[in-house]
């Protein structure tokens, strides 16, 4: 539950500042896992942010 909870703000906090949010709901957890791994270059996010954000988008779709 920690990790769902970091992802949530680090998602809030480094995924609108290019695009608008897509919903979590939007994709399955497989595209959600490819995004994620595409998109941390993108963002800049380190190791933990990212594995926290896709564990965010994976339990909210
Ligand atoms: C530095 C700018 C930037 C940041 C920060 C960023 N993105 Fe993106 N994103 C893009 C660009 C540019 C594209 C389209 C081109 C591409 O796919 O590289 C994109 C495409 C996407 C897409 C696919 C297009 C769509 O709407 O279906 C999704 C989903 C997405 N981003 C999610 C995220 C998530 C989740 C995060 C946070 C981890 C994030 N983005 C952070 C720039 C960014």
């Amino acid at each position: 539950m920690a990790a769902f909870a970091r992802g949530a703000k680090a998602w809030a906090d480094n995924c609108a500042r290019c695009h608008n949010m897509r919903d979590p709901k939007d994709l399955s957890d497989d595209q959600w896992k490819v995004v994620t791994t595409h998109m941390r270059l993108r963002a800049g996010l380190d190791g933990r942010e990212v594995r926290d954000i896709t564990v965010f988008l994976q339990g909210s779709n």
